[in-house]
């Protein structure tokens, strides 16, 4: 991973969201670490907290159970884009929420809105304490938890190609065939879009960036050009 070689921007709060696949996770790492910006995975948040769940024996289907636990599990994030961590009760968590069991119980476990609420307060709580601003990915960081982001990114791809990378990331471990995996994404899609307490969906003021024809190297480059032009008006703004 690349240390900080580009300009530092004013300590810029940046939201990317957007569908599984996406490249949301390459990204953010790479542009954090090139900007010298902390990094943020709320996916992980929300699997961390699934896991938990899963290993304390809650049907993660029953909504009330999942929100009458959900406020039990200690929940710590690192935000070294160099080295993400994860901890749940003093566990490291980054192994075991990668597992297919954890990717088929999050959309249930983080559609529940006590889940939200407590992980969104911790979301927040990260950012306004990062020293040197933040890249924070997920699926509703530029419309419900960071509002007022210094720049909005919405990563978007046709679901052919998120299946493609999905499938190589998971190669030799859980891989099955593309179309499973691609049926997988669009159904965990749909239940993250379609979901009451904030669904997965594009801010207004989002700048959508469709990677689909794009290698990753292409997306870093654009996303960095993005944050060092929010860098630039925010330290006019702070000068003012
Ligand atoms: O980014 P990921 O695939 O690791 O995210 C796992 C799940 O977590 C995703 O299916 C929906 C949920 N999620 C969410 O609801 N809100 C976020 N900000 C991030 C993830």
């Amino acid at each position: 991973m690349e240390t900080a070689a580009r300009t530092a921007p004013a300590a810029v709060i940046v939201a990317i969201d957007g569908p599984a696949g996406t490249g949301k996770s390459s990204t953010s790492k790479a542009v954090a670490a090139k900007l010298g910006l902390g990094y943020l995975d709320t996916g992980a948040q929300y699997r961390a907290i699934t896991w938990w769940m899963l290993s304390n024996g809650i049907d993660v289907n029953d909504a009330t159970a999942v929100a009458e636990a959900s406020g039990k599990p200690a929940i710590v994030s690192g935000t070294d884009p160099a080295a993400p961590a994860i901890a749940v009760d003093d566990l490291d968590a980054a192994g075991p929420i990668r597992t297919q069991e954890v990717t088929s119980a999050v959309s249930a476990v983080s559609a529940v809105p006590e889940v939200r609420s407590r992980i969104t307060a911790l979301q927040r709580t990260i950012a306004a304490e990062a020293p040197n601003g933040i890249v924070v990915e997920g699926r509703d960081i530029g419309i419900t938890v960071l509002p007022d982001a210094d720049l909005k990114v919405f990563l978007t791809a046709s679901a052919e190609a998120r299946a493609a990378r999905r499938s190589g990331e998971l190669k030799g471990k859980e891989a099955g065939d593309l179309t499973a995996t691609r049926e997988a994404l669009i159904k965990r899609d749909a239940a993250d879009s379609s979901r009451k307490t904030s669904p997965l969906a594009k801010a207004d003021d989002a700048v959508e960036v469709d990677t689909t024809e794009l290698t990753l190297e292409q997306v870093i480059e654009c996303v960095v050009t993005l944050i060092e032009g929010a860098g630039a008006a925010k330290a006019g703004r702070d000068a003012r």
